[in-house]
């Protein structure tokens, strides 16, 4: 039988529209495309650029009149949507002396990574945990936090988050804590202890949720471990933050690393079906992701875009990335593709 002309075609698609249902025979490759097509572009969010507004916060939003005070970095190919790159969103945060960022929690996955936080403390279900140049903290999913900043400096932190993703999928819970409620923050690192000792782990104790029962890695034993860990295939030195319990990724769906680049060497493209943050945490260097390429120094951070090659120098001495991804998250689902060139 003869094909159908072309008008009776689209009076049929039009009638099977109108009943709900859709032909798969004309919309299969919008469907079903060959490869992932990142939205957004790589972009760089500069610190030079972003510090003055931090500062302009702090005079200008009271921390008792908002949840959080955080600027969140947005890339525009979003369309006003606050995402940074696909799934995650990077901010920083600031606190001033004696403010206190009251409790929560919710069903995303969070951290912070002290860039210029020495002193600050975030309470994690119960755990005090001090920041220290480059410390890592946790927020897992649906565990209790605030923070607080009892120095006399200004506080400035780095955080990363999976909202795009929980809105994508509409599973965020979010529950407001007692702001009057002192017996949060008169804590001490408690059962941290558990988890501090590299390698040991209490024999008896019971297997908890998904995430990592330890909240606090230390930036001191990040930079030893990256200085004796030998590069990898791609010439970069990387450490992934892993559950001390199971040897996993630290969360299911927020997935962290730190990379030491070599002075001088180009690390071989890479791309990834995951999604990537990159702060620079110290030195200076220049990044090539996709047809961008990015100057960067201390604080600087960029994103990497899934499926998009990327490749790394450092210049003027070594420099060490702060990666965070949901890679973790792609690797549940079998969904982690990479490729090295
Ligand atoms: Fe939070």
């Amino acid at each position: 039988m003869a094909n159908p002309a072309p008008k009776q075609a689209s009076d049929f698609v039009a009638q099977l529209e109108a009943a709900n249902l859709h032909p798969l025979w004309d919309r299969f490759r919008t469907l079903t495309p060959v490869k992932p097509q990142a939205k957004d572009p790589p972009l760089i969010w500069r610190w030079r650029d972003i510090e003055p507004f931090t500062h302009r916060a702090v005079s200008e939003v009271p921390i008792d009149d908002v949840e959080r005070r955080a600027l969140i970095l947005v890339n525009p190919a979003f369309g006003g949507d606050t995402v940074t790159t696909s799934n995650l969103i990077a901010a920083f945060t600031v606190l001033d002396p004696g403010d206190r960022a009251r409790p929560h929690r919710h069903t995303f996955a969070a951290i912070r990574f002290a860039t210029r936080a020495d002193g600050a403390a975030t309470i994690v279900n119960g755990r005090r945990c001090d920041m220290r140049e480059s410390d890592l903290i946790l927020t897992p999913p649906m565990c209790w936090h605030g923070h607080i900043n009892e120095t006399d400096r200004r506080i400035i932190w780095f955080d990363a988050a999976n909202i795009p993703l929980l809105r994508q999928l509409d599973a965020n819970f979010f529950e407001p804590g007692d702001p009057k409620a002192n017996q949060f923050w008169q804590v001490d690192e408690g059962d941290e202890k558990l988890w501090a000792e590299s390698g040991m782990a209490g024999a008896d104790i019971q297997r908890g949720p998904a995430h990592s029962p330890k909240y606090h890695y230390s930036g001191a034993a990040m930079r030893r471990l990256l200085a004796a860990l030998p590069a990898g295939p791609d010439g970069a030195h990387t450490l992934r933050y892993t559950n001390p319990a199971t040897g996993d990724s630290v969360m299911p769906a927020l997935d962290c690393y730190a990379v030491r680049l070599p002075k001088n060497n180009t690390t071989r493209p890479k791309r990834t079906t995951c999604n990537m943050i990159c702060l620079v945490v110290s030195g200076s260097g220049r990044s090539t992701v996709g047809e961008h390429t990015f100057d960067w120094s201390q604080h600087d951070v960029f994103s990497i875009p899934h499926w998009t090659f990327a490749s790394h120098i450092a210049k003027d001495g070594d420099a060490t990335l702060f990666v965070v991804s949901d890679r973790s998250a792609f690797e549940r689902l079998d969904l982690l593709r990479e490729e090295l060139q």
